[in-house]
């Protein structure tokens, strides 16, 4: 049995807490390095899919021909999202913010589950293959509704990244694009025990189901310390307007003691792997797609932060240019933490997996910090 925890170890934030054991992902946070199973995230990158990545992370290992080919079928299979989904989207005020959408229509695909309740491995890998597959086609779905546009069938025919932009835009993407947007899922798969994970595996170690569990998921997701940020990224470089005006907007920003959204990480102390990957690749489609300021003024925000708080340990993170890169791809700005959880649902769906195979109820004690023996008092005398 575990001892009752005591008031010395209280950690803050869970900052020097070890709260949870996986074979996901690698992260050494002091020489930036991110590994998925021990591959480097960069050679993921490079050689990778977004259907491998999550292969790999789902099972341990690189997938056969086969069994790569066996994966894309099944989520294929599953693109389509139940008509009463597509109804109930279709009932939400158009202006509703779509991290709020995608978690409404994600756990309302529960009541659409026959395998909803059902906490086996072979329904949890069912119902893993199902949201990975769905939550696109529900991203696209509610935008394309909120602009009065048709909502468009999927393409079973192509892969998961391409899918979405067709579903999204209505047009086949170039390669260029479905590549960009791959790569960028690969980068955003999976990150340890980050806020929406561990609020993933505290929802499924009470037994509860991964609708609920990726439901809270994606409500921690949403918070601008964490995915929220690459629209916090946008904003700043919106309200900052044109290179010109980055120094003067950062100087005051800093001087205001406000976060510069991006920058600084939990884990990192060095430059996040993943944005030191983004930075090549924002840089490329900006180029690409006439979005050079928005590149430039990035670059310029990383040179003053550098001076400033680099000694600190404070550098780009992984939401920091994936805003230039959405953006270059065309993506509207509050899209852009929906795409991370297009992204992380196949890290959020392993973990439930990877937690139900060796649970124990997550349930950490708190250090009351209140008084006692007060008299209660009626009512009438208060
Ligand atoms: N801009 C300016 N200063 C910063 C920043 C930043 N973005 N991030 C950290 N600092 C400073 C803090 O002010 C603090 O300084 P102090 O010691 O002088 O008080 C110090 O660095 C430590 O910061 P904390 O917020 O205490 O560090 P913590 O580990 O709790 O927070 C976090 C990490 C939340 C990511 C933080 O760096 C932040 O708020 N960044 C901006 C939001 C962001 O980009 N979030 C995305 C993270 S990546 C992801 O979730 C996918």
């Amino acid at each position: 049995m575990s001892p009752a925890p005591t008031e010395k170890n209280f950690d803050k934030g869970l900052a020097n807490t070890i709260a949870a054991e996986s074979k996901m992902s690698f992260i050494d946070g002091v020489n930036g390095v991110l590994e998925y199973v021990g591959i480097h995230i960069d050679h993921l990158a490079r050689n990778s899919t977004f259907e491998e990545s999550t292969f790999l992370l789902w099972e341990g290992r690189l997938p056969t021909e086969t069994e790569l080919e066996e994966l894309n079928a099944a989520l294929r299979a599953e693109y389509s999202l139940p008509p009463g989904i597509i109804d109930l989207i279709r009932t939400f005020p158009v202006d509703s913010p779509p991290m709020h959408a995608l978690q409404t229509a994600i756990a309302a695909l529960a009541l659409h589950d026959s395998d909803a309740d059902v906490n086996d491995p072979e329904a949890n890998r069912r119902k893993a293959i199902r949201l990975v597959a769905k939550t696109p086609a529900v991203v696209a779905a509610f935008d394309r509704f909120r602009s009065g546009k048709e909502i468009i069938e999927p393409r079973p025919e192509m892969d998961i990244a391409s899918n979405f932009l067709w579903m999204l835009n209505g047009e086949e993407p170039t390669e260029t694009m479905a590549k960009a947007l791959d790569v960028c899922l690969i980068l955003h798969a999976d990150h340890g025990t980050n806020a929406s994970t561990f609020t993933s595996l505290v929802i499924i170690s009470t037994l509860s189901d991964m609708y609920s569990s990726i439901a809270g998921a994606i409500g921690a997701l949403r918070g601008p310390l964490h995915g929220g940020a690459n629209e916090g990224v946008m904003r700043m470089l919106e309200e900052i307007g044109d290179l010109s005006k980055v120094d003067e907007v950062i100087e005051r920003k800093m001087a205001n003691k406000e976060k510069i959204m991006g920058f600084g990480h939990r884990v990192y102390k060095a430059y996040d792997p993943r944005a030191t990957y983004l930075k090549t690749f924002a840089k490329g489609l900006a180029e690409d797609t006439g979005n050079m300021e928005l590149y430039q003024m990035s670059n310029r925000i990383e040179e003053i932060m550098n001076e400033k708080v680099a000694a600190k340990g404070i550098f780009p993170n992984v939401d920091f240019y994936s805003a230039t890169t959405y953006w270059s791809l065309g993506l509207k700005l509050d899209l852009f933490t929906p795409m991370f959880a297009i992204a992380r649902m196949s890290g959020w769906t392993g973990h439930c997996m990877e937690q139900l195979a060796d649970n124990k109820l997550i349930r950490p004690g708190s250090s009351y910090t209140g008084p006692h023996e007060i008299p209660y008092v009626p009512m009438s005398d208060r």
